[in-house]
């Protein structure tokens, strides 16, 4: 539909005023994002190899077409955690998404409902959950997941917990990965932490065990408060043990995001979790880590009926054909609709995710699939002359 809409349009003289691929996205937003911002979204951990790798391994993937097959009906119809969603993406979690334009999370709330997307919402956005919730569940389609950084102080963590589910979201993705960190030369190049000037704080200046741990307010000392964010934001002692702990403390969903290898989604499973995401957060943790995609298969396998979601490096709609066809049940996507959002606010994001879902639409008709149902392994094959 968008493709025809565009096309009719350019007959009229009007085309797209925003870039169409992400290589386009990413330099048009340079151009207008502040730079230290701009570094902080683009650029990954150590020598980036990781990031680059993410990308290597959807290039080393190929579709084989099929034809003749009727695709006239197609759908992109997938179900998430019971429910049936008219597509197979989600908005991944970004922090401190108020350095790219003001409101990101609301703007991303609205694109992302207008197309039924679910937006998973970072511990580290720059709006109140609650503020995000309402949005959400004022425009028709929306839908929140929420995204916990889980802080080194459980009663803290379960506030956060108990204020999401109050406020009607669907289900907790619990990040493993990052509880620190990781080392990022660009940021430390620029001196830069969007955290500490207090950006991307907003659920912790709104809490009230938070709250209760200050002297003063976050209001009349600012720089007392990002000192107790960093203090309870780092927690290495998180073990699986936790992770039970949550479910039974919980009426919503977890999924854990950040699993790379099987072992750690039998975990998840072993823990009676109600998903994983395969993901190394876009190469921004370990830098030589293995890249995403070519762990989603192994994790895939060892992960039962136990649904598997994936990100990092999904730049296009065949990426997220092949990751669907490796055994992800949806996709989630990370900075290429930041930087849509950094060019057109909310306009912007709803611009790359239907990008993203008209080419997604178009390869699977083409390539011989009617629904992403009938993707399989066997949609792909290693890059090279077989
Ligand atoms: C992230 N990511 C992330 N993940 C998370 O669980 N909580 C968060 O707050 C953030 N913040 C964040 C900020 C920025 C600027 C980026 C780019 C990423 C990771 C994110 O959810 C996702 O895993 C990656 O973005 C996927 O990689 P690509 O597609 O962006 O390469």
């Amino acid at each position: 539909d968008f493709q025809t809409e565009i096309y009719a349009r350019g007959a009229g003289g009007v085309v797209p005023t925003l870039p169409l691929t992400f290589d386009g996205l990413q330099a048009a937003a340079e151009r207008v994002m502040d730079p230290k911002a701009f570094a902080y979204v683009a650029g990954s951990a150590g020598s980036e190899a990781t990031a680059v790798a993410n990308r290597a391994a959807f290039a080393g993937l190929e579709i084989v077409p099929r034809h003749l097959r009727g695709v006239a009906d197609r759908s992109l119809e997938v179900e998430l955690l019971g429910k049936p969603r008219p597509t197979p993406l989600l908005l991944a979690p970004i922090g401190a998404l108020g350095t790219v334009c003001p409101s990101a999370e609301l703007e991303a709330a609205r694109a992302a409902a207008g197309l039924g997307v679910p937006m998973v919402l970072s511990t580290l956005a720059s709006v109140p959950l609650e503020q995000v919730a309402k949005t959400l569940h004022e425009s028709d389609g929306g839908a929140g997941w929420f995204q916990l950084y889980w802080p080194n102080d459980n009663e803290m963590a379960l506030s956060l917990v108990r204020r999401a589910e109050q406020a009607g979201y669907e289900a907790l993705v619990v990040t493993l990965d990052t509880w620190t960190l990781a080392w990022r030369p660009r940021d430390l190049a620029n001196g830069y932490l969007p955290f500490l000037t207090g950006a991307g704080l907003a659920n912790y200046l709104t809490d009230p065990v938070f709250r209760a741990r200050l002297k003063a307010s976050p209001e009349e000392d600012p720089a007392a408060a990002v000192s107790l964010w960093a203090s309870i934001f780092n927690n290495p002692g998180l073990r699986a043990r936790d992770l039970s702990w949550l479910k039974g403390n919980t009426r919503l969903p977890v999924i854990v995001k950040g699993v790379c290898h099987p072992d750690d989604a039998r975990i998840a499973l072993e823990a009676g979790l109600d998903g994983v995401i395969v993901s190394n957060h876009g190469g921004r943790q370990i830098d030589g880590a293995r890249a995403a995609l070519d762990c989603l298969a192994d994790v895939v396998d060892a992960s039962g009926e136990m649904p598997v979601l994936f990100d990092s490096g999904v730049r296009t709609g065949s990426d997220i054909l092949k990751a669907l066809a490796l055994g992800a049940r949806a996709v989630l996507i990370g900075r290429p609709y930041v930087f849509g959002l950094a060019l057109g606010a909310g306009a912007g994001a709803g611009h790359v995710l239907r990008c993203l879902l008209a080419e997604l639409d178009l390869t699977l008709g083409l390539s011989g699939h009617a629904g992403v149902g009938d993707l399989s392994p066997a949609s792909l094959v290693r890059a090279g002359p077989g």
